[in-house]
């Protein structure tokens, strides 16, 4: 298979992940948080999907188009690893977000364990029922009451987008 095929499936599951999400989540209150902002794509998906929803986004830099820039007060810059040391960070979400997206993948060597770090910085701001959505697999830790969701049926190239939900309670 292309790289370009590759990449079109994945943008499918994707796409399809977030979707199904929102179906779920709709009526939900919470926050949505993003960590790898990019350009913003999935940015501006998330933010049809969600209109009524506060989206706060991490990244290392702004790159992203005018057209899907999220406010400056929603925006976090600066390495991950860095910005989730800041105790204020954690203060603002603890127990509020219903979908965190991660799409941090580069190709990288790094990309191997930055997920993992990542939900496990963030997993107390999760309330129960969220979702978690991956461009990479996740190894999980109990502590962070996830459990991986088949979307066979749901989502299209079901296998090269990654859900997991938080247990309920
Ligand atoms: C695949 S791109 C995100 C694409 C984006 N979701 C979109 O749809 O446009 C990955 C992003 O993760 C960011 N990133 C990767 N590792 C990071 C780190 N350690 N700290 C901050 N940002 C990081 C990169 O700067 C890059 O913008």
């Amino acid at each position: 298979m292309s790289r370009l095929d590759s990449h079109i499936q994945q943008k499918l599951a994707q796409r399809d992940s977030i979707d199904l999400a929102a179906r779920w989540l709709a009526g939900e209150d919470g926050f949505i948080v993003e960590f790898g902002l990019g350009t913003g794509r999935s940015y501006s998906h998330l933010s049809e999907r969600f209109p009524h929803r506060e989206i706060f986004c991490f990244d290392r830099l702004n790159k992203t188009h005018p057209r899907s820039r999220p406010p400056a007060d929603r925006l976090f810059l600066g390495e991950i690893t860095q910005v989730l040391a800041d105790p204020a960070v954690h203060a603002r979400f603890t127990g509020r977000v219903i979908l965190a997206h991660l799409d941090l993948g580069s190709g990288g060597p790094e990309d191997d364990v930055l997920p993992e770090l990542v939900l496990d910085r963030i997993h107390r701001w999760l309330r129960p029922g969220a979702v978690v959505l991956s461009d990479l697999d996740l190894t999980l830790e109990s502590p962070w009451q996830l459990e991986r969701v088949d979307t066979t049926g749901q989502v299209e190239h079901a296998d090269r987008y990654y859900v997991y939900r938080r247990r309920a309670g």
